[in-house]
């Protein structure tokens, strides 16, 4: 194969106009720059930019960081032998807070654990941070016990055994930080790894689109950092108000990075792991045109059968499998994945004097006054932040010939999904009141569980969140669970539309986090069986981790 030179990357900028200089003005040098009014226009969620502003290109001058099978991100195969994740502040220019694993000759940080569904792993967490952690498996079907829901931590120098029998179907799953308080900041420094669960409907997708790991299905991980501080994190009021956001997007922990492909199908298994921030994906070719994409997967697995995608949102927590096709693309072209402006909608509302004020675990005095707070206008104004809804520029991808025919893209991908069927609706409101994010009305507390679910349940949750707010990224521990419906969302989800009841193509396949905007109504159905003895502790909470942090988590007792 003969790599041609890279073209210059203003090839993929379109034609200038005032608007989008107007934008790239901002993305660069943010804030300092940001007119008044328009940071009012933006703080009350009104429209945003439009989808046709883009910043300058920025120069891909990085490969990016594929994983193989050791270094960063490496594929660990687990289940045959423990694994011990260390976790340690990271060295030189990686993560500054990471897991180290070794095995064999090989080391690995945040190493990508594989294991096969029915398998049992044996996984220990060695704390050598200077921090009390734990680990908690994002995904995993999984009793209260191994959860490492951080109601118990490891302190600096202990150790903390898991047992995991793995139940999941095939799906990328992930484990993360989860000291309640301290789960944001250790997230932000690069303490996460993938979990990849592989079936026999797994063999058979990666058979039949000559698919291999590494070369070409490639995990994506999206989060952010701040460019003059990478590692460190100092959050502002603003930040934990409305969540940390980076000024530089990074891809499997590069920054700016490109890929050479050949002109055939990947597969990308894209993980966003920032803090707050909302990405909007969509893959443009230098022409300007969109190249539509077929989604396999949700968080939870494959869907059944593949859905054509133009674009597609995903939040902190959620994966997406995803296939695109570079077949028929020019040798010599670039293809841009990139994070498209959308109007985040963040407001919180105005606070009014305590007037008879409802205790904690009232009914909160929500009114929609509209008024943006000071934090607010605050987070507009920092330098080191792009905020949520700004396009980025997140991987370019470098086009190469290609031999050989491709094989079809199977019509089934995995065996039906029935939804379950639920007997009891419960109604979830998020909502925000005397300075606090809250799930109907209540902040996390350890020694309470205002979510009492019964044995063998299914339930249904109405998950509402108000106008007046932002979007919330809502998880489930140990549950994977389906959106039922979607009401009253927001205008620019109406052309993600793909299926009744107003789902997205990201709502057709098992979910553990689902986006939640200001307005809508999300109904998901749970079935809550599960092999465990006695009674289960788990977690609802928003995975904006300033959000839980902040005490937007409830505890769930699973009889
Ligand atoms: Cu990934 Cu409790 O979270
Ligand atoms: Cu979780
Ligand atoms: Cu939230």
């Amino acid at each position: 194969m003969t790599i041609p030179p890279p073209r210059d990357d203003a090839a993929i900028a379109p034609r200038a106009t005032r608007r989008r200089v107007l934008s790239s003005l901002v993305a660069g040098t943010l804030g300092a720059w940001l007119p008044q009014p328009l940071t009012a226009l933006r703080m009350l969620g009104t429209r945003g930019p439009s989808d046709d502003l883009c910043v300058t290109p920025a120069r891909f001058d990085t490969p990016l960081h594929v994983p193989g099978r050791d270094g960063l991100m490496g594929r660990l195969p687990a289940g045959n032998d423990p694994v011990v994740l260390r976790a340690t502040a990271g060295t030189g220019t990686g993560p500054a807070l990471a897991f180290g694993a070794n095995s064999g000759n090989s080391a690995y940080v945040n190493p990508m654990l594989v294991a096969r569904r029915g398998t049992v792993l044996r996984i220990t967490l060695a704390n050598e941070s200077a921090e009390p952690t734990i680990a908690h498996w994002h995904g995993l079907a999984i009793d209260t016990a191994n959860d490492g829901n951080g109601e118990r931590l490891v302190a600096p120098g202990a150790a903390f055994d898991y047992t995991i029998a793995v139940r999941n179907r095939a799906g990328l799953y992930w484990y993360h930080p989860h000291p309640h308080g301290a789960t944001a900041s250790q997230a932000a420094r690069g303490l996460f790894g993938l979990f990849a669960v592989e079936d026999d409907e797994e063999d058979a997708l990666r058979a039949a689109l000559a698919l291999v790991p590494g070369e070409t299905e490639i995990p994506l991980v999206l989060h952010d950092r701040k460019r003059a501080a990478p590692g460190r994190y100092a959050p502002s009021s603003s930040d934990r108000l409305f969540g940390w956001y980076g000024d530089e997007p990074l891809v499997n922990f590069t920054a700016r990075p490109f890929l050479d492909v050949t002109a055939r199908r990947y597969r990308l298994r894209v993980l966003n792991a920032a803090n707050a921030r909302n990405f909007r994906l969509a893959f443009r070719r230098d022409d300007g045109a969109t190249l539509p994409f077929q989604l396999l997967g949700t968080d939870g697995g494959l869907l059944e059968r593949p859905q054509q995608c133009t674009e597609v949102f995903v939040s902190p927590a959620e994966r997406l499998d995803v296939l695109v096709d570079f077949a028929g693309i020019a040798p010599g072209s670039l293809v841009l994945l990139e994070s498209r402006a959308f109007d985040p909608m963040h407001a919180v509302p105005a606070q009014r004097p305590a007037t008879g004020a409802a205790a904690d675990g009232e009914a909160h005095a929500m009114r929609p006054t509209m008024e943006p707070t000071a934090a607010a206008a605050e987070s507009m104004g920092a330098a080191d932040t792009v905020p949520d809804g700004m396009p980025l520029q997140l991987l370019q991808f470098r086009i190469h010939a290609a031999e050989g025919k491709a094989p079809p893209l199977p019509a089934r991908l995995s065996a039906p999904l029935p939804l379950p069927v639920a007997m009891d609706e419960r109604p979830l409101r998020l909502g925000f009141a005397k300075g606090r994010w809250r799930i109907n009305d209540r902040v996390y507390d350890v020694t309470a569980t205002p979510i009492v679910v019964a044995r063998n349940a299914v339930e249904t949750w109405l998950i509402r969140n108000y106008h007046t707010s932002m979007p919330h990224a809502m998880h489930l521990h140990g549950f994977q669970f389906r959106v039922l419906e979607r009401e009253t969302s927001p205008g620019e989800l109406a052309p993600l539309v793909a299926a009744d009841r107003g789902r997205l193509a990201t709502d057709l396949g098992w979910k553990d986090t689902v986006l939640v905007w200001p307005g809508e109504s999300v109904k998901i159905a749970i079935d809550f069986r599960h092999p465990f003895p006695g009674e289960q502790i788990y977690l609802f909470h928003c995975h904006n981790l300033e959000h839980e942090d902040g005490g937007m988590m409830l505890r769930v007792k699973v009889g």
